[in-house]
């Protein structure tokens, strides 16, 4: 099996991303009027129900003022955007897809928020930054586009302070094997699954404690029924970033977390300090 680095770009490409956003932006007026992210959020949260979603996984990280976030595989940085505005904390965003990141900083123009942002393109697995840098990370729907878990657990661990938190929101494996095509990834090819044990055992061992953890599987239920039950999906969405099939991608998703074989994963760790 390989690392599928380069078939998960290849999924995340959109092309002229940053130009269809505009188009469908002036919806909202002039390119020099500033939006909030909360106006943003049916098309810039890229997870299984969207900005509740990244508003309690905020508040099970403990979130605060002034704190230093690095948000892993950051999309088009909606919640970067909302957690800076509502916790009024620094955020850095990293994502593979440098259409993403064009993208995530284009919107951020928008709301005004460069102050307080940054994205960058780069690998969650090899994270541009000095050791002990974050007091936060954030990983939403990244994890099951990465083959290495070791690796990238580590690094989380590694640019975390001694004491800092890691939360994880993420798909994974409950019974059977995933029907596809799905959100991220058209094919088996570029995702790497694991059951909700083994991304524990996986994430331990780099050097974390359990703080918190949930299994948010009936409450995803619920969303992706609420969502078929209420027609047409909201403009703009998320067709916008990942092309006119994204409503059936996402309501795959529904159907494979309605038939068991996934689940939804909240978790929280605390850093181990390195000295013990
Ligand atoms: C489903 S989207 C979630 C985006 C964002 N976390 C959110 O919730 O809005 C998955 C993101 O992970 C990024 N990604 C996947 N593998 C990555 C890697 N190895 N390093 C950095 N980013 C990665 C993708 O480019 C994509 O933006």
């Amino acid at each position: 099996m390989t690392d599928g680095l380069d078939g998960v770009r290849d999924h995340y490409r959109a092309t002229g991303l940053t130009e269809r956003l505009k188009t469908v932006l002036a919806a909202f007026g002039p390119e020099d009027r500033l939006l909030t992210p909360q106006q943003l959020g049916t098309l810039d949260q890229f997870h299984t129900r969207g900005l509740a979603a990244t508003a309690e996984l905020a508040q099970l990280a403990d979130i605060t003022a002034g704190m230093s976030v690095l948000d892993v595989g950051s999309g088009i940085g909606g919640p970067a955007r909302f957690l800076a505005a509502t916790c009024g904390c620094q955020v850095t965003g990293v994502d593979i897809s440098e259409p993403f990141v064009e993208a995530a900083r284009y919107l951020t123009a928008r709301t005004g928020q460069n102050g307080q942002l940054s994205f960058h393109a780069a690998s969650a697995l090899e994270l541009p930054f000095a050791d002990g840098r974050f007091d936060i990370v954030l990983l939403q729907h990244v994890a099951m586009n990465i083959f290495d878990r070791a690796r990238l657990y580590r690094e989380i661990r590694r640019v975390l302070k001694s004491g800092g938190r890691f939360a994880t929101f993420d798909v994974v494996l409950r019974g059977g094997e995933a029907r596809y095509p799905l959100p991220w990834a058209r094919t088996p090819a570029t995702s790497f699954l694991l059951t909700a044990d083994a991304t524990r055992e996986a994430i331990e061992p780099a050097g974390f404690r359990m703080l918190a953890w949930q299994d948010d599987t009936e409450a995803a239920k619920t969303w992706f029924a609420q969502l078929r039950a209420s027609g047409p999906p909201p403009s703009p969405n998320l067709g916008v970033v990942m092309g006119p099939d994204f409503v059936e991608l996402a309501a795959n998703l529904g159907r494979n977390l309605m038939e068991g074989r996934l689940g939804i994963l909240t978790a929280v760790f605390e850093a181990a300090s390195t000295n013990s």
